[in-house]
């Protein structure tokens, strides 16, 4: 028998939209939520709202990079049928919830949040806004807001997950269900995946777009080509037959994410001088160029048809909105802030149209 929606784990998981997906999006955390979509209730948000976090001050990029990031999302294998992929602005629950989390957190754990602190130093920031600052309680919103039993994510994500987490323990305990006592939220877990991280084509700690060194996944061959020639490699090694030191190269670590089979023969043939930089480095080529393949092809039918993009969306975000007030009439409700029956008074979000059509669209990617 197969499993159905109410017994299965639910999943929530997601994107910022800051622009197109790369390699370390995928190895770090798409290629997971793939392989867990089929036994998982699965969401993906994308989160604009928190992209607003770094990008207030442009804003006319996110509707492009909201279907950016979906198509990216499709473009992997996820499969729109099975998942939702909404957009956060367009569940008012979560900012609701995110309101009445901000009270159980204080500044000061905020201010030692290590993600927060290495985002802040690399874009020069001195003061924080109170929306950066806060965006791990917002993604706390995010994760709760359809009672998620697992999040699976990058390393860099795991602070986040953690005050998630002492977020929903202080929840429960403070605010179980009346009657029963029951908690409201499952407490959700991290998972990262077998690749945590990857490292940048320039050999930094982190693929990024802000650092320009990524590989897309929208990348055609050639570019992946010209960019896998010029990765730092070990700089130690000037000649093909001079032994490797693929512990601090990059292009071993690529092979390490995407071509896992080729590791114990590519480690001795490197480490004896029997494969060069310029070989090793083709072999990569072709290892990701054939990861990418599929994904192109899975991108052109969309691409031929933008307005599919829009229609996914609209669909999990009607589905979205309504598990967002399902908890948030629990958390009312457990929080005894419910006070009177609402049942037939008009939703003020309601008024925001989801028809696909109306869904305004001019995705040029
Ligand atoms: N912070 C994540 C990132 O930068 C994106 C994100 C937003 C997310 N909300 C989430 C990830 C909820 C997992 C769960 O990639």
């Amino acid at each position: 028998m197969t499993t159905t929606t109410s017994t299965r784990k639910r999943i929530l998981t997601g994107d910022r939209p800051t622009g197109r997906l790369h390699l370390g999006h995928y190895v770090g955390s798409l290629r997971d939520r793939v392989a867990l979509q089929y036994d998982h209730d699965t969401f993906i948000i994308v989160a604009d709202v928190q992209a607003l976090t770094t990008n207030f001050d442009r804003p006319e990029g996110l509707a492009r990079d909201v279907r950016q990031v979906t198509l990216d999302n499709l473009a992997v294998g996820i499969d729109p049928d099975i998942c939702t992929l909404f957009v956060q602005s367009l569940v008012p629950a979560i900012a609701e919830l995110a309101v009445l989390y901000s009270m159980l957190v204080t500044v000061n754990v905020l201010r030692h949040n290590p993600t927060i602190k290495t985002e802040a130093a690399q874009r020069g920031y001195r003061d924080l806004t109170y929306g950066f600052l806060g965006y791990p309680v917002s993604q706390a919103a995010d994760i709760t807001f359809c009672r998620a039993h697992l999040v699976p994510v990058g390393d860099d994500q795991m602070p986040h997950i953690e005050l998630t987490r002492k977020i929903v323990r202080r929840f429960n305990d403070l605010y179980p269900l009346p009657r029963t006592g029951a908690p409201v939220f499952p407490v959700p877990e991290g998972r990262v995946g077998r690749v945590g991280r990857l490292v940048g084509l320039d050999g930094q700690a982190k693929m990024s777009k802000s650092l320009d060194n990524c590989i897309y996944l929208d990348d055609t061959p050639a570019e992946v080509a010209r960019k896998v020639r010029r990765a730092v490699t070990d700089p130690a090694r000037i000649h093909a037959s001079d032994p490797g030191h693929p512990e601090v190269c990059t292009v071993f670590a690529y092979h390490q994410a995407v071509n896992e089979g080729f590791i114990p023969e590519l480690e001795e043939l490197c480490r004896a001088g029997r494969i060069g930089c310029v070989a090793c480095k083709e072999r990569l080529t072709r290892a990701i160029n054939d990861l990418l393949a599929p994904m192109h092809e899975r991108r052109a039918p969309y691409l031929a048809r933008p307005a599919r993009i829009d229609e996914v969306l609209a669909e999990g975000t009607r589905r979205a909105r309504a598990e967002g007030e399902e908890t948030l009439g629990l958390v009312r409700e457990a929080m005894r802030i419910g006070y009177f029956s609402l049942a037939h008074a008009p939703v003020p979000s309601a008024r925001v149209s989801l028809d696909a059509p109306a869904f305004a669209h001019s995705f040029v990617p």
